[in-house]
């Protein structure tokens, strides 16, 4: 159901799907458990074996963190240069440092992450192969995530995605539309698509009944892989939520955050503020039947945005009544 085989691969892909405690008929499936910790993986291989094929030497992405450190591991692992053109300050350590370990030449602009893509658009892809989600061999790859679910699960009922440059949502429910047409999703999942509220030119436009997103100049939200406010692929993603029956919902921070610590506490799994938000949307909205939340980034690509308490103790005397109290 691929239209290539990835030849350019590092194992992305068979990410646990977990069945949560936080609510009965919720499940998570965990994408931060891809070789670089999201799901960009997915569809990098993809892409990167295109480019790879197509004779190029360079490939450029914009990113908010993720496409970047993605783009660095399967460039240097196809022998290809990566650029990486990303938002100055908006993008969180973990994500940075990964890019720099395989060797990308990054690329710092002022300005949110629609500034960089418009750079890349303007200017990179005449001199690199471009990697962003408008590339569709990206999309492609990110599909197999709804072969999984149906693998493990079958066709859930609902299937929720955190939403930023909104190519994922597409590409998640092309693989179910493609499941439907070989007879083997005979109900197709709603897709919930969720944004964070001070970037959801999506969200907002549907709770205002628009068909076109009400794009946002100054993002802000502490999920800073969906702080978006010019979506590239806001079309698709319409689509999708469209056919589906979904919907489109936003979370703030406060509500991200709370999912993120409870899906930790809860069942072991540790996401970034991003991959919380379509838990913390699941949690909000509380659907009719099963429920797929996909949780697309490691907790450990944003440490940062995690309070650290320690207790320091001396000696054993100091030991001893904490861990008896
Ligand atoms: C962790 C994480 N979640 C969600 C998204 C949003 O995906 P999309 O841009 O395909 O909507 C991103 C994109 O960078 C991401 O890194």
């Amino acid at each position: 159901m691929l239209p290539l085989k990835s030849g350019v691969t590092i194992g992305e892909g068979r990410t646990p799907l977990v069945e949560s405690r936080l609510r009965r008929n919720l499940f998570v499936k965990f994408d931060g458990a891809n070789p670089t910790g999201s799901f960009k993986d997915r569809g990098m291989a993809l892409g990167v074996t295109v480019a790879k094929e197509a004779g190029a030497d360079k490939v450029i992405v914009a990113s908010t963190g993720n496409t970047a450190a993605s783009a660095a591991a399967y460039a240097a692992r196809a022998g290809l240069k990566a650029y990486v053109v990303l938002p100055k300050g908006n993008v969180a350590r973990g994500k940075l440092v990964q890019a720099a370990l395989h060797g990308a030449v990054i690329i710092a602009v002022d300005g949110y992450f629609d500034k960089a893509l418009e750079l890349v658009l303007d200017h990179g892809t005449k001199r690199a192969y471009p990697l962003n989600s408008f590339n569709p061999w990206r999309l492609e790859g990110q599909k197999t995530v709804a072969f999984e679910i149906y693998e493990e699960l079958g066709c859930p009922d609902n299937v929720v995605v955190p939403v930023g440059n909104a190519g994922n949502i597409y590409a998640i429910w092309k693989g179910f539309k493609e499941l439907g047409e070989l007879g083997l999703c005979p109900k197709l999942p709603r897709m919930i698509g969720v944004q964070a509220a001070g970037a959801a030119p999506l969200a907002r436009a549907w709770r205002e009944g628009l068909n076109s997103p009400l794009f946002v100049d100054s993002p802000k939200t502490i999920a800073s892989a969906i702080k978006i406010g010019r979506p590239i692929n806001w079309v698709k993603a319409f689509i999708a939520v469209r056919e589906s029956g979904g919907m489109f919902v936003e979370v703030d921070d406060g509500e991200i955050l709370r999912a993120q610590a409870a899906l930790a506490r809860a069942d072991g799994l540790g996401v970034e503020p991003a991959g919380a938000a379509s838990v913390a949307g699941a949690l909000a909205l509380d659907l009719p039947g099963i429920t797929v939340a996909i949780a697309t980034g490691h907790a450990l690509k944003d440490p940062d945005v995690v309070e650290v308490k320690t207790i320091s103790i001396s000696s054993q005397e100091e030991l001893i009544p904490l861990l008896e109290r």
